[in-house]
């Protein structure tokens, strides 16, 4: 056999999780902050948020990832790096996500180029460009949903229908970020195609060289197709411009028009295609995951999802669309039980890296030379137990009025380079929920005997489903795991 037949008969995640196992070596820090002694491998690939998890409960605030790397999570600490450009996101993980070649807003590393551009499109993620979109994201996410979800009850005999919530809810938020085209399961496939693409690329490096770059070509095509579908999406907006046809409040739109105020500089075809892959790659898995998330945990807690529903259905008629403003004016329990499912089951539960500066910095005691690059572990820091009281539990009343757990939240990354999309990313997710709370019965399916509130995990409180991750922590099997019985509330 040929080598490059070998190669490309290869089952691509099975390598990905093999090379994984080889990754890193880690060295706790000694007291005196001496390199300490070597400990187990980490895993860098598909179960990383649990690894992340677990070597925070072993090696603590910081260790030794590798001879020129160190884990973080200490929340003071975290906030340090991530508050000033002076630790940049560490280029060779972060360049491989130049799409199409071009630098865009999640990859950027200089500071220069990160200001340009939060100059170019802060606009249009402030919340009041987004209460321009709401009519359209309520049309696209919630109404579609229920749509779908009122016609397959219509043809229900008994008034229930079975749904995959995991996948309905990736369907919504592709067609609020992407309000381009219809939405298909070949698109939700490209974008699943281009997290693991260009998410092996960044966290298995070799498979950035030829010959293993080769056995990504699978997905490395599926993300072209999703490429000229955006730049199609963008070439098409154009010519209904040229038409005379009015111009749309949306995302893609907003690509189109974005300047920068101070050098007037605007965007090139490929830097708009870029930045549309990077919004639909950021924006959908991660708040579809979220939801996802959150429908498991109010399953597992029925106390919870009682009282919320109650909330709901107090405030609001029955035949009243919940917007972003009622929750945010009449339904604390739903605000909170968003913020406390995302600091239980980040999507982002894994390491991300910065490095430190030319002058090094301090933490914990410890002093760490400039240019050592510094991982921020994520899954430990809405974890940890100098901040959160029985941090395993999922308990939606930390966040009731409570400035200081806010302050804590670190799920959208708080800092110079926090996530833009937070405040769309809050909209849909708030207003799915909650209506999907108002509208609907939930409960679950009769043939989980793995899932439920009498299901008991590890730390003693209902078992959370399987993960694995990649750019995003989510369940590992949703088709089996994330299945709800719904029926129309009366
Ligand atoms: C629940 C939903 C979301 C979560 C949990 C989330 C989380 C995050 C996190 C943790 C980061 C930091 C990544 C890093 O440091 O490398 C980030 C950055 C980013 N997110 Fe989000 N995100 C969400 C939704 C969205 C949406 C809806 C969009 C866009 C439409 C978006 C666009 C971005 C972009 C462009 C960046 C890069 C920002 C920069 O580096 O300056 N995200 N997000």
């Amino acid at each position: 056999m040929l080598l490059i037949d070998f190669i490309q008969s290869v089952d691509v995640d099975s390598l990905v999780a093999r090379v994984g196992e080889i990754g890193f070596a880690k060295i706790s820090t000694g007291a005196d902050g001496s390199p300490g002694q070597l400990q187990a491998p980490a895993r860098t690939s598909g179960t990383i948020n649990r690894y992340a998890l677990s070597e925070y409960e072993t090696y603590g605030d910081v260790f030794v990832l590798e001879p020129n790397a160190v884990a973080i999570c200490n929340p003071a600490d975290v906030r340090t790096v991530l508050g000033s450009h002076a630790f940049a996101k560490f280029y060779d993980f972060y360049h491989t996500v130049d799409l199409l070649g071009v630098k865009n807003t999640f990859s950027a590393t200089d500071p220069a180029f990160v200001n340009m551009r939060k100059r170019q499109l802060g606009p249009f993620f402030t919340q009041s460009f987004l209460n321009q979109m709401e009519p359209m994201i309520l049309e696209r996410g919630i109404r579609s949903l229920e749509s779908k979800w009122d016609e397959m009850l219509s043809r229900s005999a008994d008034g229930k229908v079975e749904i995959g919530y995991s996948n309905d809810f990736m369907l919504a938020t592709f067609d609020i970020i992407g309000a381009l085209a219809t939405t298909t399961q070949e698109i939700i496939d490209w974008v699943n195609a281009a997290v693991m693409y260009n998410g092996t690329m960044a966290t298995v490096p070799v498979t950035n060289y030829f010959p293993f770059s080769l056995l990504l070509n699978p997905w490395k095509q599926k993300f072209h197709q999703l490429a000229q579908f955006c730049r199609r999406a963008a070439d098409r907006r154009r010519e209904l411009l040229r038409q005379g046809r009015e111009k749309p409040v949306d995302l893609l739109q907003a690509y189109i028009d974005a300047e920068d105020p101070e050098s007037k500089v605007r965007m090139d075809e490929t830097q708009i295609t870029a930045e549309s892959i990077v919004a639909t790659v950021a924006g959908t898995d991660t708040s579809a995951t979220t939801l996802t998330w959150t429908v498991h945990l109010l399953m597992n807690h029925p106390e919870i999802y009682k009282q919320v529903v109650e909330e709901v259905r107090s405030n609001f008629a029955a035949e009243h669309l919940i917007t972003h403003a009622d929750v945010k004016s009449k339904l604390p329990l739903v605000e909170a039980i968003i913020y406390e499912s995302m600091r239980l089951c980040p999507v982002q539960g894994g390491y991300l890296p910065r490095v430190a500066p030319p002058s090094g910095v301090t933490l914990q005691g410890h002093f760490i030379p400039g240019g050592t690059q510094i991982y921020i572990n994520y899954g430990a820091v809405s974890h940890h137990r100098e901040i959160w009281v029985e941090p395993h539990k999922f308990d939606p009343t930390r966040f009731l009025n409570s400035e200081a757990a806010r302050r804590n939240f670190f799920a959208f990354s708080p800092g110079v380079r926090i996530c833009p999309g937070r405040h769309l990313a809050f909209l849909e997710m708030q207003t799915i929920l909650a209506n999907m709370l108002k509208d609907y019965d939930w409960s679950l399916p009769e043939d989980y005997t793995h899932i439920g509130p009498e299901v008991i995990g590890e730390h003693g409180y209902p078992k959370i489903i399987e993960a694995s991750h990649l750019l995003v922590t989510a369940p590992k099997n949703p088709e089996r795991d994330c299945r709800l019985v719904i029926s129309r509330h009366a």
